[in-house]
C-alpha cells in the first residue's frame, strides 16, 4: 500500500521534500497556508555556497558540498520538468579580507577547506584586483571559491513545486494547517479550516514558525533571524561571482541585477525594512565595488530565516511522537540544502533509514 504523507509548508524545504518523497513512490499533499515560496525562500539571495557559508569543519559544509554536487546534477532536469528556468550559474565566490588579522582568517579556513575542495585558492596583494575589477581601496586578500553556484531562489522553489506536482503531489495553497489530530502517541491526521486529512506520516516544514511543534509539546526553540537585502541594477556589468567582505555580500543575478546582503536581526518577526539598514548596506556595496554608486536602485527584499541556537537545521524524527518528522532551522543555507534534505528524509520518512547525520537530528535539542 502507498505511504500517506502529509508535507506542512510550501517553502523551498516542503516543496523539495514533497517532489522527493513523490519520486520514492508516496502519496503525497503539500499544505501551505499562503502560497508556495511566500516566506523566506523568495527573499533569498539563492547563493549555493558550501565553504564561504562554513566557519568550521563538521555537518554543515559536508553536507554543504554533497547539496552542491547534486544541484549541478540536478538543475537542467529540473528545468525541464518544471518548464521554466532557475537561473543555476557557476559563479565562484570570492571572500575578501581587508587587514592583516582578515587575512590570517582566510588562511585558518583554507587549512581545514582545501581538504575538502582542492580548488580553492589564496589570493594576495594585486592578484586580488587583477581577479575582482573595479574593486575598491584596501583588500590585502581573497580566498576563490571557483565551485561555487547560484540560482534564483523564488524561481527554485516554484521549479520544485512545479516538479512535485508532475510527480503526482497535491499542492494545496491558502490553507493553513491548524492543529494535528493525534491516536495515543501516534499523529493521525492534520486540520485545516475546512477540512480533515489522515496520512501515515506527517513533515513539518514551516520554516521559521515553530507554532505547530510547540502545539505537540516540542520545544524546539526555533526563531527567525531577519535579513533585509537590497537589489541594484549596476550600470554595466560588474562582478560576474558572489563577493563576501566583512560586513556582507554581493551576488550578481544572470537578470542583470545585484543583491547586496544581508542584515541579521534575531528574534525580529516583522518585514519592516529600516532606513539605517539600506544605508548600512549601500556603504558596504560602495566600499567593495565603488561603481555601484551609479547603480539603479531597484528594491529592498526582506525575509525570516528558520534559526536555531546551533545555526544547524533540524531534519527528521521527533522522538516520541509516531510519524512526525521536521525539517526546520535551515538558516542561511536552506536554498543550498533543500535537495540534500529532501533526499535523506524520503529515505527515513519511507524507508526507515538511518541516514541522517547526528548533528542534524531534532533529538540533539530536545533532551531525549
Ligand atoms: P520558508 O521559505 O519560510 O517556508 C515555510 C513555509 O511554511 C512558508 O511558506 C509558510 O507560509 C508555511 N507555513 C508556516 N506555517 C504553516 C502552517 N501552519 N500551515 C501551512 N503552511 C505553513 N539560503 C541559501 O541557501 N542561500 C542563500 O543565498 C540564502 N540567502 C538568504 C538571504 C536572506 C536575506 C534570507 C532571509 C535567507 C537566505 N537564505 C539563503 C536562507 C533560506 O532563505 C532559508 O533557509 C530557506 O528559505 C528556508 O526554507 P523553509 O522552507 O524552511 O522556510
Ligand atoms: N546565505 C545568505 C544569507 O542568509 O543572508
Amino acid at each position: 500500500m502507498d505511504t500517506r504523507v502529509v508535507v506542512i509548508g510550501g517553502g523551498v524545504i516542503g516543496c523539495a521534500a514533497a517532489l522527493a518523497l513523490a519520486r520514492k513512490g508516496a502519496r503525497v499533499t503539500l499544505l501551505e497556508r499562503d502560497a508556495i515560496a511566500a516566506g523566506a525562500s523568495q527573499a533569498a539571495a539563492g547563493m549555493l555556497a558550501p565553504l564561504s557559508e562554513s566557519d568550521a569543519p563538521g555537518c554543515l559544509a559536508t553536507a554543504g558540498l554533497e547539496a552542491l554536487a547534486m544541484h549541478k546534477s540536478s538543475a537542467q532536469a529540473l528545468e525541464e520538468i518544471a518548464e521554466m528556468p532557475i537561473a543555476a550559474t557557476l559563479a565562484g565566490t570570492f571572500m575578501l579580507a581587508r587587514d592583516e588579522k582578515q587575512t590570517e582568517a582566510l588562511r585558518r579556513r583554507l587549512a581545514w577547506q582545501r581538504e575538502l575542495d582542492d580548488s580553492i585558492a589564496l589570493l594576495e596583494g594585486d592578484e586580488v584586483n587583477r581577479a575582482v575589477p573595479g574593486l575598491g581601496e584596501g583588500f590585502l586578500a581573497g580566498l576563490h571559491y571557483p565551485a561555487e553556484m547560484q540560482v534564483d531562489a523564488r524561481s527554485y522553489t516554484i521549479a520544485l513545486a512545479t516538479a512535485a506536482v508532475a510527480a503526482g503531489v497535491e499542492v494545496v495553497q491558502g490553507k493553513p494547517v491548524i492543529a494535528f489530530r493525534r491516536s495515543g502517541e501516534r499523529v493521525i491526521a492534520v486540520e485545516t479550516p475546512e477540512a480533515v486529512i489522515n496520512a501515515d506520516r506527517f513533515l513539518v516544514a514551516t520554516g521559521h514558525d515553530a507554532s505547530l511543534l510547540h502545539s505537540l509539546g516540542v520545544a524546539l526553540p526555533l526563531q527567525p533571524v531577519k535579513g533585509d537585502l537590497l537589489r541594484l541594477r549596476p550600470a554595466r556589468g560588474v562582478t560576474r561571482s558572489i563577493i563576501f567582505a566583512p560586513g556582507g555580500y554581493l551576488t550578481p543575478k544572470a537578470n542583470g541585477t545585484l543583491l547586496v546582503g544581508a542584515t541579521e536581526q534575531p528574534g525580529r518577526h516583522d518585514h519592516v525594512v529600516e532606513a539605517a539598514s539600506v544605508a548600512q548596506l549601500l556603504e558596504f556595496a560602495f566600499s567593495v565595488l565603488p561603481s555601484l554608486r551609479q547603480a539603479r536602485f531597484v528594491a529592498v527584499q526582506s525575509g525570516l530565516r528558520p534559526a536555531l541556537p546551533d545555526r544547524l537545521p533540524a531534519i527528521g524524527p521527533i522522538p516520541g511522537l509516531e510519524g512526525v518528522f521536521v525539517a526546520v532551522g535551515h538558516y542561511r543555507n536552506g536554498i543550498l540544502l533543500a535537495g540534500w534534505t529532501a533526499e535523506r528524509l524520503a529515505r527515513a520518512m519511507l524507508g526507515g533509514e538511518d541516514c541522517i547525520p547526528a548533528g542534524f537530528l531534532p533529538a540533539r535539542l530536545l533532551g531525549t
